[in-house]
C-alpha cells in the first residue's frame, strides 16, 4: 500500500526575472513585475510531499518531524531571506530564479536525504494563486 505524506515549510526570498539579450519593454511584458530592476520578494510555501509504505511498527511513512528538518537544512534554511539572483548558492549560474526551476533543483537536493520512501511531490508556492509542481520527470 502506498500513502503519500506531506510536509509544509515557508521561507522568503527575492527575485528578479530578466532576460540580458532582450530591450527592456521585452522583459517587462514578458515577465511582469518580476522584472522590476530592484528585485522583490515572495513569502514562497515549500509543500514537499513523500510516498511509501507505513512501516508496521511506527505507522509512518516517515517521521514527519524528520522530513521537517532535511526541508530546513537542505532547502528553507538555504533560501531564506536570500536573494536567488545574487546570492549564488542554490541554483547554478544562468539559471532563472523561476518557481519552476527552483521546485526542480529543490527535488534534487532532496532526493538523496530520504531512505525507506521516496519524493513524489514538491510543490513551490510563489503567491496564493501561482505554484510550480515537480515530481520528477
Ligand atoms: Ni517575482
Amino acid at each position: 500500500m502506498t500513502v503519500y505524506l506531506t510536509r509544509v515549510e515557508n521561507f522568503n526570498a527575492a527575485h528578479q526575472l530578466w532576460v540580458d539579450e532582450w530591450s527592456d519593454e521585452k522583459n517587462m511584458e514578458i515577465f511582469g513585475k518580476c522584472a522590476n530592476k530592484n528585485f522583490h520578494g515572495h513569502n514562497y510555501k515549500l509543500v514537499v510531499t513523500v510516498k511509501g509504505s507505513p512501516d508496521p511498527m511506527t505507522g509512518f511513512v516517515m517521521n514527519a518531524k524528520r522530513l521537517g528538518d532535511i526541508i530546513k537544512t537542505e532547502i528553507t534554511e538555504i533560501l531564506d531571506h536570500t536573494n536567488l539572483n545574487l546570492d549564488d548558492n542554490f541554483l547554478p549560474e544562468g539559471i532563472q530564479p523561476t518557481s519552476e526551476n527552483l521546485v526542480i533543483y529543490i527535488w534534487k537536493q532532496l532526493a538523496p536525504h530520504l531512505n525507506n520512501c521516496t519524493l513524489h511531490r514538491v510543490r513551490l508556492y510563489e503567491t496564493e494563486k501561482i505554484y510550480a509542481d515537480y515530481m520528477g520527470e
